[in-house]
């Protein structure tokens, strides 16, 4: 019998981001700040997008090579412009607001679609070209399980994530052949500023008390009753930016507590 070739020792993946440019919206507060942090400590290059000034520049001061890039992403000629020339392109900026379809203003679901999806869509067409020339790019979407799943009284935002999950596919199929890969993350409920400014309004639009929101609405269906840390979102991102996963692309890594497992 011949030996069998012995297994080698798993390795712990390592992520060295020396020499590349990290792009991350929605880089001034919440997932966003930890993903800069991360991929900063990871030695890239963080151009930091935000349209909240002073957040970004607290979080340039937390960490070496962080670049604040004030930026309204409604601004959608000036989003693709600002991605140009980045190896990392991680789209994180997000906004939500709760309310009944019927009674959801038109602007805000324009703008929620803009900010979430269109946005994304113009800082691939900025950053593809370059990751193209040079055969390498990663490209994170930071998507949601409502990216996977629908909840009431969310149209805009389940709406934006779906079409996240394609955008994110497609960006997967083209982008293959050049050496970049593109995919979502998912996370359930994070522990971020976006889910506390929403417990008022679910309170409202559900008909409870804001005490009973966390238990009885966001983790209902999650099996591991607790948020999510956004350092532990970040830690995915990084993952889906070292070598180890270079051959995942055009799918969704799902943090979400065992929500979708229903
Ligand atoms: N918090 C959660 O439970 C949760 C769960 C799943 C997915 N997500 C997703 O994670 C992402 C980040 O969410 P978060 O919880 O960290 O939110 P957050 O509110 O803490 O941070 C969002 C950031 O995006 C910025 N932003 C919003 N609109 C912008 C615009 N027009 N131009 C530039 N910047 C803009 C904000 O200024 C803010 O700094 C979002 O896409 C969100 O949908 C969050």
């Amino acid at each position: 019998m011949t030996p069998r070739t012995p297994l080698t020792a798993p390795t712990a993946p390592e992520l060295d981001l020396g020499g590349r440019t990290a792009l991350v919206t929605g880089a001034a507060s919440g997932i966003g700040r930890a993903c800069a942090l991360r991929l900063a400590a990871a030695g890239a290059k963080v151009r930091a997008v935000d349209r909240d000034a002073a957040g970004l520049e607290a979080l340039a001061g937390e960490a070496a090579g962080i670049e604040p890039y004030v930026l309204d992403l409604t601004d959608l000629d000036a989003a693709e412009a600002a991605a140009a020339g980045t190896d990392v392109l991680v789209n994180n900026a997000g906004i939500q607001l709760v309310r009944p379809i019927e009674e959801f203003p038109p602007e805000v679901f324009h703008t929620v679609l803009t900010v979430m999806l269109e946005a994304p869509f113009r800082l691939l067409r900025g950053a593809l070209p370059h990751m193209y020339g040079q055969g390498w790019g990663r490209v994170v979407n930071v998507s949601s399980v409502h990216g996977l799943r629908a909840s009431a009284y969310k149209s805009a935002y389940v709406a934006a994530k779906h079409g996240l999950e394609g955008l994110s596919k497609t960006a997967a199929l083209e982008g293959a052949a050049h050496g970049v890969t593109s995919n979502c993350v998912n996370p359930g409920y994070v522990r971020t500023p976006l889910v506390e400014q929403q417990v008022a309004d679910q309170a409202a639009a559900h008909g409870i008390p804001e005490e009973r929101v966390l238990a009885e609405v966001m983790l209902q269906d999650s099996a591991i009753k607790r948020l999510i840390e956004p350092s532990e979102v970040a830690e995915a991102v990084a993952y889906l930016c070292t070598p180890q996963a270079s051959f995942m692309t055009g799918t969704s890594l799902v943090l979400d507590g065992g929500w979708s497992a229903h």
